[in-house]
């Protein structure tokens, strides 16, 4: 089964193609295609993702994108004789109002063969409304005009089975989940632990109350003045600081249940920044970060003790953070040796379109692609 994947959810142009073989539990996975298009500089100057701006830009790039990804695969083959014209009602309502879509897809699409793939995947949540609708209506319109199915993905779902994919010389392995299993997910928008029965069934046992960790990350970063997104920046001058230095609060460590809450400690971050004079930004940075590792560490170990889990997953844009990795890796090891401890590669813990397509593939729910639209709060259920 091959699969092409569109994620648009916030400020990256994703687009993968994957083929899959053998069966949901022991399948083999081959990437024929990964292109991540990331707009970060664009938005960088206004210190944040503009939603607007994300749009048009995944606009603009989505046909360019899907014929390199197309080309890559070596999927791509030029119509021979080119009668393109759009006269299908249906297709036409889809892109009626995405004026750059549907001249990109006039532009791009319209020349080419129907390429093979078995289906399209695409996020329609959680993220950004305006980013998330530009890659659901390209993918309903590619979906309608190659007659294939559409699989709406979610994005945290993808995230989580980021974690399964390990390289091996150069190619994807997909490691199997031994449940139940428990994935800490972190990214720009979430801070979530969920549980996970089987493949498609989710509880998140606690999330958030405030600010997710990534957003922590960020704005911890802007007070000190490093550009964004300040997750990474944050991390590497943390390297040349020391983490005991600040005692910062760890929020929530010992409450008895498993939500999370970072606001108060940006705010103590915040006030320290202003009654110290000449305070060392790389010791802030550094007892920050531990201060975020310390609190999703000791929940997730609880957690999974309570919950007797066999996997402990760790996803979503924070997962970069070599201290967490380290840190998490290093407690399941020592607390919870028997427990399978899966952590996606470097290249993975952003937003992609491969984990798009590898969740599709384990939670494969067509939908008739004019029913499919975007939910910005989707949650995993
Ligand atoms: O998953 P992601 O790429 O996008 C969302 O779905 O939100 O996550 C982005 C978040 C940003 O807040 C970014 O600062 C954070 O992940 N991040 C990091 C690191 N790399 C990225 N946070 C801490 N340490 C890092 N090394
Ligand atoms: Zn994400």
């Amino acid at each position: 089964m091959r699969i092409l994947a569109l994620e648009t959810s916030c400020d990256e142009t994703a687009i993968a193609i994957a083929e899959f073989s053998g069966s949901k539990s022991k399948p083999r996975i081959k990437a024929l295609s990964n292109i991540v298009s990331s707009q970060v500089k664009l938005h960088a100057r206004f210190g944040g993702v503009v939603p607007n701006l994300a749009r048009r830009e995944h606009e603009k790039n989505l046909a360019p994108i899907l014929l390199r990804a197309l080309k890559e695969a070596e999927l791509l083959r030029k119509k021979k004789n080119a009668g393109f014209k759009i006269n299908d009602s249906e297709f036409a309502n889809i892109l009626e109002r995405e004026q750059e879509l549907l001249k990109n897809f006039k532009k791009f699409i319209l020349p080419i063969e129907k390429p093979e793939i078995d289906a399209i995947a695409v996020t329609y949540g959680p993220g950004l409304a305006p980013a998330l609708w530009a890659g659901i209506n390209f993918a309903k319109a590619l979906a309608v005009w190659w007659n294939l199915p559409l699989i709406p993905t979610n994005h945290m779902a993808g995230h989580l089975y980021s974690a399964t994919l390990q390289t091996d010389k150069n190619k994807w392995r997909v490691v199997k989940i031994k449940f139940p299993a428990l994935a800490l997910l972190v990214s720009g928008g979430h801070t979530e632990l969920v549980l996970m029965k089987d493949h498609g069934k989710y509880k998140i046992i606690g999330s958030t109350l405030d600010d997710a960790s990534g957003e922590a990350f960020d704005k911890v970063a802007k007070m000190l003045g490093l550009p964004y997104p300040g997750g990474p920046e944050i991390s590497r001058l943390a390297i040349y600081g020391s983490s005991t230095s600040i005692d910062f609060p760890r929020p929530m460590i010992n409450a008895k249940n498993y939500d999370f809450s970072f606001s108060g400690l940006k705010t103590s971050v915040l006030y320290y920044l202003r009654d110290t004079k000449n305070y060392i930004a790389a010791n802030v940075a550094a007892a920050f970060e531990q201060a975020v590792v310390d609190v999703l560490v000791a929940k997730t170990i609880r957690a999974a003790r309570q919950y007797k889990t066999k996997t402990i997953l760790l996803g979503g844009g924070v997962a970069a953070n070599k201290k967490l990795r380290k840190e998490l890796g290093q407690k399941v090891e020592k607390e919870l040796p028997k427990t399978q401890f899966l952590l996606p590669d470097i290249s993975l813990t952003g937003d992609n379109a491969l984990m798009i397509a590898l969740a599709a593939f384990f939670n494969n729910k067509q939908k008739t692609p004019t029913a499919v639209g975007a939910e910005p709060n989707l949650t995993l259920s």
